[in-house]
């Protein structure tokens, strides 16, 4: 496994690869790898790419009072996942190298970010869409791997991806879940046992409003309310959003759902924050 510390270096080893006739899969990370990450490997391996996984904790996606500081980060631990996952390639720049002095250009996706975490997170999905145009532009890759759970990122990148005429299949990889439902996430780590225990309710309440549907109910009143009585149960600190939006525009549905809908929650336990969702197909 290559590992790559300069865009230099990832331009050279992606040309070496083309040149032996390879497919690029690129599969975009913070770091703090669990299994969804390497779900997102083995995807691009199954699609026999040449694997590079990229592991940058991007400051443009943080808000001044979120976590970029104590993000946990371990190089040595990520490198041996990568490897025992598959990947041809790990790169790993440095601030500087991607964000030099007088970078001056932000990619912004209207519409897509009005609901759900952009209200929240205000310059988020700015920094998340200009983070991985730049990581496109520089690994060209043919297929980007990203994980459903961040769905409201997975349309953003979608959608630049098809504005900005960006030639890259986005592959859209299911949530992976612990035993007890739990949606992977880099930030489960801060939650003490008592909370990520509470913090079960998120894959409860949407499991719930799956089986609603599942049996026929169409009402957003009767589902939302469904949510948010098993929410109610972890004693959340706080809850962002608990909304069921379009799956295709992300704005809020009325009434009925009679298109794919996706239900998404963002909740708080103490000082850490959760999302997760689950699709719904009439
Ligand atoms: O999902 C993430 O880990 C990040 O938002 C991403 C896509 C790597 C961009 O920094």
């Amino acid at each position: 496994m290559k590992i790559l510390r300069t865009p230099r270096e990832l331009r050279e080893a992606v040309r070496e690869a083309r040149l032996r006739g390879e497919s690029i899969g690129l599969v975009p990370t913070m770091g703090a790898l669990h299994a969804g990450h390497v779900s997102l490997v083995q995807a691009a391996k199954r699609d026999r790419c040449w694997c590079i996984v990229t592991i940058f904790v991007n400051p443009t996606q943080f808000g001044p009072n979120e976590d970029f500081s104590r993000y946990p980060r371990d190089e040595a631990g990520d490198l041996a996942r990568c490897d025992a996952a598959g990947a041809d390639a790990v790169f790993l720049p440095e601030v500087a190298d991607m964000y030099p002095p007088g970078s001056a250009t932000v990619v912004s996706v209207r519409g897509l970010t009005d609901h759900l975490c952009g209200p929240a997170r205000p310059g988020h999905f700015d920094g998340v869409a200009t983070i991985v145009s730049k990581l496109f532009s520089l690994a060209q890759p043919d297929r980007a791997y990203f994980g459903e759970k961040d769905a409201q990122q997975l349309a953003v990148i979608r959608r630049f991806a098809r504005d900005l005429d960006f030639p890259i299949e986005i592959v859209g990889c299911p949530t992976v879940r612990e035993a007890d439902g739990l949606a992977m996430s880099s930030r489960n780590r801060y939650l003490t046992p008592e909370a990520r225990q509470r913090a079960l309710t998120l894959s409860r309440a949407l499991h719930a409003a799956e089986a609603r549907f599942a049996a026929g109910e169409r009402e957003v009143a009767t589902l939302a309310a469904e949510i948010a009585r098993i929410l109610a149960e972890g004693r959340p600190t706080k809850i962002d959003y608990a909304s069921i939006v379009d799956a295709e525009t992300l704005q809020p549905v009325a009434g009925r759902i009679e298109r794919r809908a996706l239900v998404a929650v963002a909740v708080w336990f103490e000082r850490t924050r959760l999302i997760d969702n689950v699709t719904l197909v009439p």
